[in-house]
């Protein structure tokens, strides 16, 4: 199988074939990710969320990251594995920032990181992709800056944040950046940005103009149960699946049921 390059993905681009990205933190669930012809797998700081029970994505660390990177990497045959950057692995400076990204390259054999911010960080991402690692850009809806924020609802509806987020893709692109992610803005900001770079845009709550998408696999398998934000497609319900099987065991132990004749040695 031919691994997917970020060149592959600039030719997508180029040819109008849509990205699919999905996220992904453990050997199994990749396996299956990477078996089913996603394109790019991401190693999103979400895991702080869905795999460590966190309410933001500021707690897990760059060992942690690493961690999960390297259980990803040793079941994609053909995806791109991207590694969320975490906070406070890149904000202190640019050496900082590219020792992170080194440690990530490095220690878990991921093919290129991702990195939260426009111009203020500049002059990381400069140094990063200096180093020969591929820099993808995040913009929109930027989670780590959650306590900026205050809320995670839709980024980018008044002009002058609208205006600051075309001159921050412009500024990655410019830079070197093989792509950005568009989180959570309005679909018509997000296919004016497409439309003005060159290199691919993965939208996730950021309507269907983008070079392509992503999501969460918690998400988009249904094992979240209770999150359904308007930008989600929910392709399955496994938390009900799981819960199903996992109550069939219990009964099937406490009424002696399991294990059969035909399941002992
Ligand atoms: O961490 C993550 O899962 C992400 C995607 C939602 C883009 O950054
Ligand atoms: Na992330």
């Amino acid at each position: 199988i031919k691994r997917v390059t970020t060149h592959s993905l600039q030719e997508m681009k180029n040819r109008g074939e849509k990205i699919a990205m999905l996220t992904a933190y453990d050997y199994s669930m990749a396996k299956i990710v990477d078996d089913a012809g996603i394109d790019v797998i991401l190693v999103g700081d979400s895991a702080s969320n869905v795999m460590a029970g966190h309410e933001t994505t500021l707690p897990i660390t760059l060992d942690q990251m690493i961690y999960h990177a390297s259980s990803v990497v040793r079941a994609a045959n053909r995806a791109l594995v991207i590694v969320d950057l975490p906070f406070g692995s890149y904000q202190g400076n640019s050496k900082e920032a590219l020792n992170s990204a080194i440690r990530i390259m490095k220690e878990s054999g991921a093919h290129g990181v991702k990195i939260e911010g426009g111009v203020e960080i500049a002059e990381s991402v400069s140094r990063i992709l200096t180093a020969g690692i591929p820099v993808m850009g995040h913009l929109g809806l930027t989670p780590q800056s959650i306590y900026k924020f205050g809320t995670y609802t839709v980024r980018a509806k008044e002009e002058a944040e609208a205006q600051k987020l075309r001159e921050d893709a412009l500024k990655l692109q410019e830079l070197g950046c093989f792509g950005v992610v568009l989180e959570k803005i309005p679909a018509m900001l997000a296919k004016e940005v497409t439309d003005s770079l060159q290199i691919p845009t993965i939208g996730i709550g950021a309507g269907p103009h983008c070079s392509g998408q992503v999501l969460v696999i918690h998400d988009m398998l249904g094992i979240n149960k209770g999150f359904r934000p308007r930008f989600l497609r929910q392709y399955a319900s496994l938390y009900d699946v799981m819960n199903d099987a996992i109550q069939g065991y219990v009964n099937d132990v406490k009424s002696n049921d399991f294990p059969s004749e035909k399941e002992q040695y």
